[in-house]
């Protein structure tokens, strides 16, 4: 019966992954259910350091079965770029993952409209990895699924169908070469035959393991903030991160969901463009990026970074409705004499404390600071929760009275030990 949902609450790069893997030690199945491979999900264990853009990082656990569901966009080469450095690292990949045979696949002119279109006016700094695009098809009626695939003739019709009006685009808007679908299909070949084991009807597979009373973990890839609902748009991503994406996305009801993790960074961080109020562009910035390592995973772009923010929070909780949060990186802010949180932003002179969602509002808005003390101490070797320094643990419980839900876990480093479980 149970569900579990990990959600970014913030940009994404919350260290999401690392909560995931924490968490699925004791779970029948993690299932993504949004994004494609512009998420880039981190996890350490001992020595070994694993990045996933598209695998779920519940696949280092041996018992855990990974599903793409049917929200997730699909990068062929990529799921097997990856599903063979995990062999190579002797991981089991085969008979632990399935893939929605309703997921959209990335094809390769997603990618090279994603890109064409970054350098347009009004590009927004995607990822580049096909996801605007590919998302647009499936909303258009032109997009081409996992379980299109495997019937040679219908895949050509449907690539024909799909490029009827990119074609032109490319040719005659961006001056690049088309695309042809049978050298397409052709290129794909080796991929599809790969992928045919892995296809399956996974919302099936999903409730029917939910109806045994097996627990399913349900992984977000990037965050509250980039959703193309609720988040700044269009400086957003084009899926649902938010909890209501798991449903749409992975085919549940909602009464199975019965814990809603928002995963929470002790500071802000975003890549692309876009408002971020508390952004930080002095030396605090820099300190946060260098010891946070805040470089994108899948691009490497440098993070921008900020001060915690409420409002943020705020509308995280109301959206994703959390009962509980998991804070990480909280060593990052070992060190710093004081601790600044934004708890409200002066817009056009007033003060508010619930977030504008007008991107141009918000352009507008100045951060609003209170200052707590911070501590020098160094948390990274902290196992217990009593054991952190007291301005710690001041920071911890400001955090929770905002949010409003309890803080379960801390990651206090970047390796799976290195996460402290808050007794309640
Ligand atoms: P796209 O998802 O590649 O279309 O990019 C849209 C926006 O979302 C850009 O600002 C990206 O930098 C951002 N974005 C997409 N995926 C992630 C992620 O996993 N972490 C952080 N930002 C992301």
């Amino acid at each position: 019966m149970p569900a579990h949902v990990v959600v970014g609450t913030q940009w994404g790069d919350e260290a999401k992954a690392k909560v995931v893997d924490y968490l699925a030690e004791n779970i029948d199945a993690v299932a993504r259910y949004n994004g494609g491979a512009n998420a880039g999900h981190t996890v350490a264990v001992g020595d070994e350091t694993f990045i996933f853009h598209l695998i779920p990082s519940g696949i280092l656990r041996s018992r855990t079965k990974c599903i793409l569901a049917s929200g997730v966009a699909v990068d062929l080469e990529q799921l097997f770029i990856e599903s063979n450095e995990l062999v190579e690292r002797g991981i089991v990949v085969e008979g632990n993952l399935l893939i929605s045979e309703d997921a959209h696949v990335v094809m390769p002119y997603h990618k090279a409209l994603d890109i064409a279109r970054n350098k347009r006016a009004g590009g927004i700094g995607t990822t580049a990895r096909g996801i605007g695009p590919v998302y647009a098809d499936k909303h258009a009626y032109c997009g081409i699924r996992a379980g299109d695939l495997f019937d040679r003739k219908r895949l050509i019709e449907k690539l024909e169908i799909a490029l009827v009006e990119k074609n032109v685009v490319f040719e005659q808007l961006y001056k690049m070469p088309t695309f042809d679908p049978e050298r397409i299909a052709a290129e794909l070949e080796p991929y599809i035959r790969k992928i045919e084991p892995f296809v399956a009807n996974t919302s099936l597979i999903i409730n029917e393991m939910l109806d045994e009373g097996k627990t399913v973990l349900f992984e977000g890839a990037q965050g509250t903030m980039l959703d193309i609902d609720h988040g700044t748009y269009p400086f957003v991503s084009s899926s649902n991160p938010i909890v209501g994406g798991v449903c749409v996305g992975a085919g549940i009801g909602p009464q199975h969901i019965d814990r809603i993790i928002g995963v929470v960074k002790a500071y802000i961080t975003r890549v692309g463009s876009g408002p971020m109020v508390s952004e930080l562009t002095n030396d605090d910035g820099e300190y946060l990026r260098e010891k946070g390592g805040e470089y994108g995973a899948t691009t490497g772009r440098p993070r921008r970074c900020g001060w915690f923010d409420c409002l943020v929070l705020k509308h995280a909780k109301r959206v994703n409705g959390l009962t509980e949060v998991a804070l990480t990186k909280l060593d990052v802010l070992d060190g710093l004499e004081t601790i600044k949180i934004c708890e409200a932003y002066s817009y056009k002179g007033e003060r508010i404390t619930e977030l504008p969602k007008n991107a141009a509002a918000l352009n507008e808005c100045e951060p609003i600071l209170t200052e707590i003390p911070g501590w020098q101490e160094d948390t990274s070797q902290i196992t217990q929760y009593e054991d952190l320094p007291e301005n710690a643990r001041n920071y911890v419980s400001s955090l929770e009275e905002i949010i409003g839900c309890p803080v379960t876990f801390i990651g206090v480093g970047p390796k799976r030990s290195q996460t402290i479980k808050v007794p309640r």
